[in-house]
């Protein structure tokens, strides 16, 4: 594949500012680039200080002195700018946002306000201080959207693929559910298994699932490979939401 970016090579020399660092796909991505990489920056930016100061116990800067940790907020302009120049970013992976289905039908302001005026915030970011790629991270549910969460995402996406070009590459990926991360159905079962009890809102629910591994390594890969203006689809098994069930809780009882 023509690589515009000659970024084939390994991150040598490239700074990456993850949005949403600390949450569960950002903290994968920091993992795999620590491994890889000793020597890239990396900056982890997100509101939550807790969480901040957590995952910086997991990088102590006496090991990893190139994972840096910013307090900021995608709805905040100018903490991305200060952010991006600061460290002299050319590439965001752009993982921030609110992605609980329930919270944003029933925040649908603040959905728009982080989801689309954060990212738009983030395109802004990146051209004024001179980012040379975004690699935006978008859902399935963005597809033929059915809920203020998936209009979110896919206005994100339209943003992301419109601001590609001028010497700033832009991609989204779009997964499914991510195995295991924070609020999706897995936790939830394991945590209401005890109840004897199972809650499922639909039946004839599937799902298309990746793990975190799988989706690090798309991020990876989009980051040194794509060529900008395109949404990557990573082919994905899907599964019943009600096999989930009985696999997690064969005892339970499963509540519709
Ligand atoms: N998990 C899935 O199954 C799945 C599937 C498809 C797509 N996605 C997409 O993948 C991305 C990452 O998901 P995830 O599972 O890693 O989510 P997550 O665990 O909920 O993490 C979200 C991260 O974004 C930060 N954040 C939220 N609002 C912010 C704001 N206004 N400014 C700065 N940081 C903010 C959070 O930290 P603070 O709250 O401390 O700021 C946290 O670090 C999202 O864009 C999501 O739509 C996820």
């Amino acid at each position: 594949m023509k690589n515009p970016l000659n970024l084939n090579f390994g991150f040598i020399g490239h700074s990456y500012l993850i949005t949403g660092g600390t949450g569960s796909l950002g903290k994968g991505i920091v993992q795999r680039l620590t491994q890889a990489n000793s020597t890239v920056r990396i900056v982890v930016f997100s509101r939550g200080e807790e969480k901040q100061q957590q995952m910086a116990q997991e990088y102590p800067q006496s090991v990893y002195p190139n994972v840096h940790f910013v307090i900021g907020d995608i709805c905040n302009l100018d903490s991305l700018q200060i952010a991006c120049k600061y460290y002299d970013v050319d590439i965001i992976i752009h993982a921030a946002a609110m992605k609980h289905v329930d919270v944003c039908e029933r925040n649908p302001s603040e959905c728009l306000r982080v989801n689309i005026d954060g990212t738009l915030n983030v395109v802004k970011a990146a051209k004024q201080v001179g980012v040379k790629r975004i690699v935006g991270i978008s859902t399935d549910k963005a597809t033929a959207p059915s809920s203020a969460y998936g209009y979110s995402k896919g206005m994100a996406e339209k943003i992301l693929l419109q601001s590609n070009g001028n010497g700033l590459l832009v991609s989204a990926i779009r997964y499914g559910n991510v195995f295991g991360s924070s609020g999706s159905v897995i936790p939830r079962f394991l945590k209401d298994k005890g109840k004897g009890e199972l809650g499922i809102t639909d039946i004839n629910m599937s799902r298309f699932s990746i793990t975190l591994d799988e989706a690090v390594d798309v991020v990876i890969f989009t980051a040194k490979n794509a060529l900008g203006g395109e949404v990557l689809i990573p082919k994905l098994p899907s599964y019943r939401i009600t096999d989930v069930a009985t696999a997690v809780g064969p005892q339970c009882r499963q509540k519709r």
